[in-house]
């Protein structure tokens, strides 16, 4: 098993540039295969996710090609089926974007219920009644294949009773081509969003009020695309490294991202008295000499809140604050799996239910830790870093499914650490 070897100490001071957002390429790749002409994407951030979801578009017939770094051209008109019954759908929940893009092109489609992080009983119940909405039969066999027929599409108002990412994305690529206006009530806001509906209006698509809570999408019979389209930084990436410069009393500018977008981190991290100078397209965060990060209390939120997806990097920050925390989480049931493994390095900290409290200060010790989920990999890897000693951070697949060049980036930053075991094997780009 493929592990990162972390070597506490070392202040992170210097640059890094943001890759493009992994939760937007999932959906833009989807996006992709539900319009009627070959797209060109840009910014594309070369980790396992990406590469899982553009093979399975190849297996299903589309034409992909690999024109450049992060660049790929996406033809789905020699897609012949609207069945995806593939095992590579299982490894990748993003993979049920399909859904929304093939029931919206073919009126059917037939598909695995999709895997992902295990951050608990992740359903798609809100998709499904989106899709209902819109006119489809939905079915799920015993072994959980999705089938979603329609003997006419038309355009509906959906109210999300909960506010969900996949579930407003996978209705916007259903709807794009459906008759009629299709109304979002209670949709989610986070970039990914709008960087969906960004991508299908360049295509064709007639979509408005993408980032609010309202969206309406106007269906069209042809998504001409033949365009090109860069996505944007991944947010929660540019997060991840905003919060090591503070942790490890360094000094980092975070570049090639949207400011506004790390609005909910900046505010925090100002909360707990660390430096954020911003500019146009970077940010630059560290620790005045001499000062103690103080601890804060953070609640995740739907965009535009504490993201969740920053969640377990806000407690390891948390760890090393003046005072005691609070973090409640109030996305998934229980997101504290990690929390385990800070313990063993002795963080002092206390969960029940949604809550978690942090007392700052307690030493972290070097050892043997598993990365549960591609965030809280991220966090070990944190606490590795302020940490006495080695930390051997396994199982490292779920961290290279959404952070590129994680461990260039940190080695170019002064961090202390390197992979042992074979990394993950990513097809020539
Ligand atoms: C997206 O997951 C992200 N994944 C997640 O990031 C992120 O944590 C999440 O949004 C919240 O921001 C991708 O974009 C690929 P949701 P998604 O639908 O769409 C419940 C990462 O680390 N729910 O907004 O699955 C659900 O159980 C990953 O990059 C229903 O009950 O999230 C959760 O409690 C981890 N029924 C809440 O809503 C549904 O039909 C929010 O889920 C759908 C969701």
């Amino acid at each position: 098993m493929s592990s990162y070897i972390v070597k506490g100490g070392q202040s992170l001071e210097g640059r890094v540039k943001i890759s493009g957002s992994k939760n937007a390429a999932l959906g833009v790749i989807a996006a992709a295969m539900a319009v009627d002409g070959p797209s060109i994407i840009e910014n594309l951030p070369e980790v396992i996710d990406i590469h899982l979801l553009l093979g399975i578009c190849q297996e299903l017939g589309a034409k992909v090609e690999y024109l450049d770094n992060g660049t790929v051209k996406i033809d789905p008109r020699t897609v012949n089926t609207s069945t995806a019954l593939l095992e590579s759908v299982k490894k990748l929940r993003g993979s049920y974007y399909l859904l929304g893009a093939f029931l919206g092109r073919f009126s059917e489609v037939c598909m695995y219920l999709p895997g992902g992080c295990n951050l608990g009983k992740r359903p798609i119940d809100l998709h499904i009644k989106g899709f209902e909405s819109l006119g489809a039969d939905f079915q799920m066999t015993e072994d959980e294949i999705i089938s979603l027929k329609a003997d006419k599409l038309q355009g509906a108002s959906i109210f999300l009773d909960q506010v969900s990412v996949g579930a407003t994305i996978n209705i916007m690529l259903a709807a794009v081509h459906i008759p009629g206006t299709t109304v979002i009530d209670n949709a989610a806001r986070e970039p990914h969003i709008v960087d969906v509906a960004n991508f299908l209006n360049t295509m064709g698509a007639d979509i408005r009020g993408a980032g609010t809570d309202v969206i309406r999408i106007r269906g069209k019979s042809v998504l001409p695309a033949n365009r090109t389209y860069a996505i944007i930084p991944d947010q929660i990436e540019a997060g991840t490294y905003m919060m090591m410069a503070p942790l490890t009393g360094g000094d980092i500018l975070v570049e090639n991202i949207i400011p506004t977008h790390m609005e909910p981190l900046t505010a925090k991290l100002l909360e707990m008295g660390a430096q954020v100078e911003e500019g146009g397209d970077f940010i630059r965060t560290y620790l005045p000499k001499g000062t103690q990060l103080k601890a804060s209390s953070f609640k995740t939120m739907p965009y535009p809140g504490f993201p969740t997806d920053l969640q377990p990097q806000a407690v390891t920050l948390l760890c090393v604050a003046e005072g005691s925390g609070r973090v409640i989480e109030s996305i998934y049931e229980n997101r504290f799996q990690y929390i385990d493994n800070l313990r063993l390095m002795g963080a002092n900290i206390i969960t029940s239910g949604k809550l978690a409290v942090i007392q700052g200060g307690a030493p972290l010790y070097g050892t043997p830790v598993d990365a549960r989920d591609l965030r809280a990999g991220a966090a070990m890897v944190m606490a590795g870093l302020v940490a006495e000693g080695e930390t051997q951070v396994l199982n490292i697949y779920p961290i290279e499914r959404g952070y590129e060049n994680f461990i260039a980036k940190l080695q170019a930053l002064g961090a202390d650490i390197h992979a042992e075991g074979p990394t993950a094997v990513r097809p020539a780009w």
